[in-house]
């Protein structure tokens, strides 16, 4: 037998539904806010990734998934949706018209060691917004993003945010953070010693306890920040609280990937990130475009999925409607196969036998499915010309009669959905 690849997981059908939910509930809040879908290809050129997540990363480092085509081109499965967004942005010039507000819902793959929450292929509900410097463009963002989790049935995410500030602020912020590294380059660990000389705001998002304890009294990025940073992070923050969304400040989030300016945030269940993301305002010109302020977010849907069932969060589970079942004689399979067609042209989900089951046998499918009504059809139903719907959450029954079967039935099934009992 050949099994699943290590770290990636099937979407089996009783799961499902719960993607379906978070994917409706993702296209009707991203529509509330006029952000339009785009899809870019799974893969894409490895210098893409290379030259816009940056190579002191771990992504770029160690998680690509790398391949020569027989083209000879080198290749990469795309590890996040960002670049390849904007490099769509850029050669389709889709710029003509700012802001421009974009969302996908895609797969990805890093070659990360698998354990809870970390897949090798897991897949974003993401969103990218071109065009503005405005502080107002991360708050329309986050309301977004808040909107998302809170339709979902989450209150209670955190979220943590901080400003890394612009390429002049930082560049002053790095050079006291490598010698302070430096400094201590006894008590940290290889991975930040080699940080220290590649990327030294990395150190600050390591894992290893004794180099978290020690960057506690690291120099801090808010004081290295010119005004328009500070003044830019404050108005960030002001406006969250206009908007009701409550916030941490977290002077070490820093992030994965190094195309960020300002703003970072993530939205965390525990230490895990479901939702993380910030402003990006010089990719654009790093991949051969012009200026463009640019934010963003990635939500991880196993991540999303994982912290709902923890909560007991239910998603929306659409269940069919009427089930006609019919004993065995050709008669009545053919009169069940009629209705079930009639009903799906009503608008109401409809299934017959296709097993050649017993009558009881298609009651108990019926009931496994999870049908909210059954008919039956019968040598005596076709003589008379009338169906008993039967509910089955509590075997009431209606008789209705064949002529108006459909339209009927299709009450039925409208008031049992209103009634709150199914999606
Ligand atoms: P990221 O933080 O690498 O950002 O990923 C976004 C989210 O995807 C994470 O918060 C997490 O929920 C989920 N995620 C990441 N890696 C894995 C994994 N191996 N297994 C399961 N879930 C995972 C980005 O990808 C940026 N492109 C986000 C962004 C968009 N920034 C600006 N625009």
């Amino acid at each position: 037998m050949i099994n699943i690849p290590k770290g990636t997981k099937d979407m089996l059908p009783a799961e499902s539904y719960k993607w379906q939910a978070v994917e409706r509930i993702a296209e009707r809040v991203a529509g509330m806010y006029n952000v339009k879908k785009i899809r870019t290809p799974v893969f894409e050129s490895a210098d893409l990734y290379l030259r816009s997540i940056g190579d002191s990363t771990d992504i770029v480092n160690k998680e690509m998934y790398l391949f020569t085509d027989k083209g000879g081109r080198n290749m990469a499965l795309r590890p996040e949706g960002t670049a390849g967004v904007m490099r769509s942005f850029i050669e389709n010039n889709l710029g003509e018209t700012l802001p421009l507000k974009l969302f996908y819902i895609e797969s990805l793959y890093r070659y990360e060691q698998p354990q809870a929450g970390r897949y090798r292929e897991h897949h974003q509900f993401g969103a990218e917004f071109f065009g503005s410097e405005l502080p107002e463009f991360e708050i329309e963002l986050l309301c977004m993003a808040r909107d998302f989790l809170s339709e979902i049935g989450f209150r209670d995410l955190n979220l943590h945010i901080n400003t890394i500030g612009c390429a002049e602020c930082r560049a002053k912020y790095n050079a006291a953070l490598r010698a302070f590294l430096h400094e201590h380059e006894a008590e940290i660990c290889g991975d930040c010693k080699r940080r220290a000389q590649t990327n030294p705001l990395r150190a600050l998002d390591c894992k290893v306890d004794k180099c978290k304890a020690l960057y506690k009294s690291a120099p801090r990025i808010a004081d290295y920040l010119c005004d328009g940073c500070k003044a830019h992070h404050a108005a960030v923050l002001s406006g969250l609280e206009q908007c009701g969304i409550a916030y941490e400040c977290d002077e070490n989030l820093v992030r994965g990937l190094d195309y960020y300016t300002r703003t970072v945030f993530e939205f965390c269940d525990g230490k895990l990130a479901v939702l993380g993301g910030g402003r990006y305002d010089s990719l654009c010109e790093q991949l051969g475009g012009k200026h463009m302020p640019c934010v963003g977010f990635g939500c991880g849907i196993e991540r999303l999925i994982a912290a709902a069932d923890a909560r007991g969060i239910a998603l929306d589970k659409p269940l069919p409607n009427v089930f006609v079942a019919a004993t065995n004689g050709a008669r009545e399979r053919e009169e069940a196969r009629r209705l079930v067609f009639e009903l799906r042209r009503a608008g109401v989900s409809a299934e017959c036998d296709l097993m050649g089951k017993s009558l009881k046998a298609q009651f108990k499918y019926a009931d496994k499915q999870g049908f909210m009504f059954v008919a039956t059809v019968g040598e005596s139903e076709l003589d008379s010309g009338s169906y008993a719907l039967k509910r089955m959450r509590d075997g009431h029954a209606e008789t209705i009669s064949r002529d108006n079967f459909a339209k009927d039935a299709s009450e039925l099934v409208n008031a049992e959905r209103q009634g709150g009992r199914h999606a």
